[in-house]
């Protein structure tokens, strides 16, 4: 085995010792990071297996290169495209973000029109999908509603499995972000066993999508302007978060090469969960639970026994206040003007306190993330816990197809296929049922 730390040395590497063999390695560090291919000429002799990492939850893992969103989790900064979040919250339109995510840049006048023309004329569904929704149970998850839907939407564009070509691709993710709220929308009036409301494309984006949630005999249902720039700019913080569970869903099915509807499928699927976008539901049920504010040391005493989790808290990432969390807080107060302030704030603002200043939360630097705040929101706008993670889907969209897109340009990209560390039998006998039930 060559010694390789004898021949010339980078000088951006890593010298291993492998004390098993006495052999030194050099191996190159690009970007802070070696690549794992490059331990696979550690061995512990010329039959065993190369070294491998093991890496469960990818804690510590690069998956990809992305040019996409970055996030500094010390910091609590999160940019998408090089563009920090607090400025496109204030600043920019759910739309024109998308744009920013899936082109890496911002639009033209030109480019800005066409795209907002394109999304709410691809607002409408088949109408098989209305027969297929209304085949759910009466009391069916939004969530498990608009993953089916999805799904199945790629069997009405058969076309969008030739993934390598750019217009293709261009028009299924057009399609995906304009029927979103077509889809969430309908899945909420399912379960209130109300009809289905059309879009309407003389709408901005989130006042169609409030019209096709609420509308009822009236002629045009008119949002509240300030409520539906509240949901546009919660689905700006929502619209990527790099490789968080769903995303890497997302990559790791889209590896298939399979059509980019399945991919966002698997995305919505790993979105479902409590410990991902699951959680703005949980917090709200929470709230619900602790119900007055004398209830809350006992409470958090449970967290802090490993009863429970204090849901809305903590991140892989952020070891620091979620940026999302701060420009969500503040929207509360522009909602809370319109519907009124949602009773459970005092509860959720209590809590904070007191976790921020316990010495359990601020060891583990634990604070509040983005879904702390935005169930409180979206209750006063209306919407029923399940619903929540559905507007998070909503948001999510455009990210989850930015990645999915840099992903199918990525010639490095392969097959996402994990190795694992065999814990099994080996060479077991089988023995005949008959045998064995005798
Ligand atoms: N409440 C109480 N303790 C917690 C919490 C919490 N919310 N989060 C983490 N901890 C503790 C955990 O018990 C562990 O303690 P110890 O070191 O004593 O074992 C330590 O903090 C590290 O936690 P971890 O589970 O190893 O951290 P992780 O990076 O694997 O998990 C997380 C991150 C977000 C899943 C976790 O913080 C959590 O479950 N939070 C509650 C759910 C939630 O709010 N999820 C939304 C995430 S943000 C939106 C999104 O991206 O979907």
């Amino acid at each position: 085995m060559p010694d390789q730390a004898q021949q010339q040395t980078p000088s951006e590497s890593l010298t291993v010792l492998d004390n098993r063999t006495g052999q030194k390695y050099d191996l190159p560090i690009t970007d802070g990071t070696i690549r794992a291919g490059d331990l696979v000429q550690i061995k512990a002799s010329e039959e065993a297996p190369g070294l491998a990492v093991y890496d469960p939850g990818f804690t510590n893992t690069a998956s990809c290169r992305s040019a996409v969103t970055y996030i500094d989790g010390e910091k609590g900064i999160l940019e998408y495209r090089g563009y920090p979040i607090e400025q496109l919250a204030e600043k920019s339109t759910f739309l024109e973000v998308a744009y920013l995510l899936i082109h890496g840049e911002l639009p033209t006048r030109e480019q800005y029109d066409a795209w907002v023309h394109e999304i709410t004329y691809h607002t409408f569904v088949h109408e098989n999908v209305k027969s297929f929704m209304h085949g759910f149970r009466y009391d069916s998850h939004p969530m498990g509603m608009l993953m089916a839907s999805v799904g199945a939407l790629s069997t009405f564009y058969p076309d969008a499995s030739n993934i390598k070509d750019p217009d293709n691709r261009h028009i299924q993710i057009v399609r995906m972000i304009a029927k979103m709220p077509t889809l969430g929308a309908w899945s909420f009036r399912h379960a209130q066993g109300k009809p289905f409301v059309y879009p309407d494309n003389d709408l901005s984006y989130t006042a169609n999508f409030l019209s096709m949630l609420f509308k009822m005999s009236e002629h045009r249902f008119e949002a509240d302007e300030r409520l539906a720039k509240a949901l546009d700019v919660l689905f700006i913080l929502h619209a990527d978060h790099e490789q968080n569970a769903s995303a890497n869903a997302v990559r790791a099915v889209g590896s298939t090469q399979v059509d980019p509807y399945s991919a966002v499928a698997a995305g919505i699927g790993a979105l479902y969960g409590p410990l991902h976008g699951g959680a703005n539901e949980a917090v709200l049920r929470m709230l619900r639970r602790i119900g007055t504010k004398e209830n809350i040391p006992d409470f958090i005493k449970g967290v802090k026994d490993g009863n429970e989790r204090l849901m809305g808290f903590g991140h892989r990432v952020y070891k620091n206040y979620d940026p999302r969390a701060k420009i969500i807080k503040k929207a509360c107060d522009d909602v809370f003007e319109v519907t009124g302030v949602n009773p459970l704030l005092e509860i959720a603002l209590e809590l904070e306190k007191i976790a921020l200043e316990d010495e359990y939360f601020v060891k583990r630097k634990l604070y509040p993330n983005v879904d702390f705040y935005s169930g409180l929101i979206y209750e006063a706008l209306s919407f029923p816990p399940e619903m929540f993670t559905v507007l998070f889907a909503i948001g999510r969209t455009p990210g989850w197809l930015a990645q999915w897109s840099e992903l199918v340009q990525d010639k490095e990209q392969k097959i996402a296929r994990p190795k694992q560390i065999y814990t099994g039998a080996h060479q077991l006998d089988f023995t005949a049922r008959e045998e064995r039930w005798a």
